[in-house]
């Protein structure tokens, strides 16, 4: 399947099966603002889970915390979003669109041969990387650079334009302040440095992560859920000792890689990516790039971020956010490296590797079907449990075996329709397994349990089902 066509089948397919729909869809949705249905919250949920587990459940030094979206003010003046988070857009003046410039030339760039292309991508660093304004515009206009709408190349200078939505506070308009709905979760933990570290008695090197929503006001919207202007984080954020973060760093560039492995998803299809233009709070920084079906693409960052958020709320605060070190009997501001991974983007990905269209046309009859082989820890339900006929006692008995399942993970009953309707049903949402109660589970207790992947159908004792399913479907 062509690639351009695969993201638009992904699309449907969520929008058909309950995953994803348009935000207030029936007023003709709002851009690159996405509600998730029934399965698709079960999903995010699932992935939120995991990756929650796998910091603070699998790590002794890390704990989570669950700060409030909104923030005082001066957060986002010490930490440097007023001033700096913006991204350099360029105008057209005959379509009135506006681009990031980095976008518009990659989207030129994706049109090239590859070396030419490298060679475009490396010279846009270049300038980005030097802030070079005028630089950038010439380079657009040097390359004829076209605007996809009015196919002209009538462009303003390039701007840049800060990504923070604002809102007010307070009921009487001359009482009202200006607050900022956060565009990362990370201020959220270290102003909550020192309430942690003393309260749970913790030692550096430690983390705090947070799962929550981000807000940006991204000028250009695409990619489905890729780059939306809700969205949510999960940001982990480890405290060490200065003139550790080398090593540090190259240790979580390691851990989070094994993390996204530990899904299945094959090694060719990450990539690390450096930065050259280092955020204004780093001392190193990468990427994890995923291959989406638009091309590799950030998925994750990890950051060096040194000492800066720490110290400029204690300047901006007053307040003192140091850290006695008992070992070496010292008083220091602690270095943080970061690890910061979209869950939406997160979604997408494990969506895009999971959807496939299986041709099943054999030399008699056309066939084919619609799956998702979603991870079975991650998958919106685990198992679907379904009585033959809807007499016989069949019913009862499959209602019988929800009862028992159901505390421990989330199952789905269905009684209408062919068997193999139903399990094409369940392909299409993920689901790893489906028992079948026929006649001969009255007669030996045994069911029909069907694998998603392979179709292959084997017979069990009823008795077993719970756990297997509970130990096919574990995260740890
Ligand atoms: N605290 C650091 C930070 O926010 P970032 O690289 O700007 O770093 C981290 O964002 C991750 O958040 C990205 O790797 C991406 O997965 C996700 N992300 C950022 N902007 C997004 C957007 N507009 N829509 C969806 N996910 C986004």
């Amino acid at each position: 399947m062509a690639n351009e066509n695969k993201l638009q089948n992904i699309i449907s397919h969520c929008k058909e099966y309950g995953f994803i729909f348009p935000s207030s869809e029936i007023y003709d949705g709002l851009s690159a603002v996405y509600d998730y249905g029934q399965y698709g919250a079960e999903l995010k949920r699932n992935i939120r889970d995991y990756w929650w587990r796998s910091m603070t459940q699998m790590n002794d030094n890390i704990v989570g915390i669950d700060a409030a979206i909104f923030m005082h003010p001066t957060v986002w003046k010490a930490s440097g979003h007023v001033d700096n988070f913006s991204d350099p857009m360029i105008d057209n003046k005959d379509s009135q669109k506006r681009y990031r410039v980095d976008h518009l030339i990659e989207g030129y760039a994706e049109t090239l041969p590859e070396a030419e292309a490298t060679a475009v991508l490396a010279e846009m660093d270049h300038l980005l990387a030097a802030n070079d304004f005028s630089g950038l515009k010439q380079f657009v206009e040097d390359k004829k650079i076209k605007c996809g709408v009015s196919g002209t190349s009538n462009w303003t200078d390039v701007r840049q334009f800060n990504l923070m939505f604002s809102t007010e506070v307070g009921s009487v308009a001359e009482d009202a302040s200006t607050i900022y709905l956060r565009p990362e979760t990370a201020q959220g933990i270290f102003v909550n440095f020192l309430n942690v570290q003393k309260t749970a008695r913790m030692k550096i090197p430690f983390g705090i992560a947070q799962t929550g929503k981000a807000f940006r006001n991204e000028i250009v919207a695409r990619q489905f859920i890729f780059r939306m202007r809700e969205f949510e984080q999960m940001e982990m954020q480890f405290f060490i000792k200065p003139g550790t973060q080398k090593e540090w760093y190259e240790y979580w560039k390691e851990a989070r890689m094994k993390w996204h492995l530990g899904l299945g998803i094959s090694a060719d299809k990450y990539r690390f990516h450096d930065h050259v233009k280092l955020a204004h709070y780093a001392d190193a920084a990468c990427d994890i790039e995923y291959d989406f079906t638009f091309g590799f693409k950030e998925l994750e960052g990890i950051h060096s971020r040194t000492d800066f958020d720490l110290k400029q709320h204690q300047e901006y605060s007053g307040k003192k956010l140091t850290y006695f070190d008992t070992e070496i009997n010292q008083h220091y501001v602690p270095y943080v490296i970061e690890t910061s991974i979209g869950l939406d983007r997160t979604v997408l990905m494990i969506l895009s590797e999971a959807y496939e269209e299986e041709d099943l046309s054999t030399a008699d009859k056309q066939d084919s079907r619609s799956l998702l082989r979603i991870p079975a820890m991650l998958a919106p339900i685990k198992l679907a449990i379904f009585p033959l006929t809807k007499k016989d006692g069949l019913p009862e008995m499959a209602k019988q075996l929800i009862e028992e399942c159901k505390p421990y993970f989330k199952c789905f009953y269905e009684e209408k329709d062919a068997i193999g309707k139903r399990y094409r049903r369940q392909d299409a949402i993920g689901t790893p397994f489906c028992v079948t109660i026929d006649h001969q589970t009255k007669e030996d207790n045994t069911v029909t349990i069907r694998h998603r992947d392979s179709m292959l159908q084997e017979r069990m004792p009823l008795s077993e089902i719970r756990q297997y399913i509970q130990e096919q479907t574990k995260m740890f």
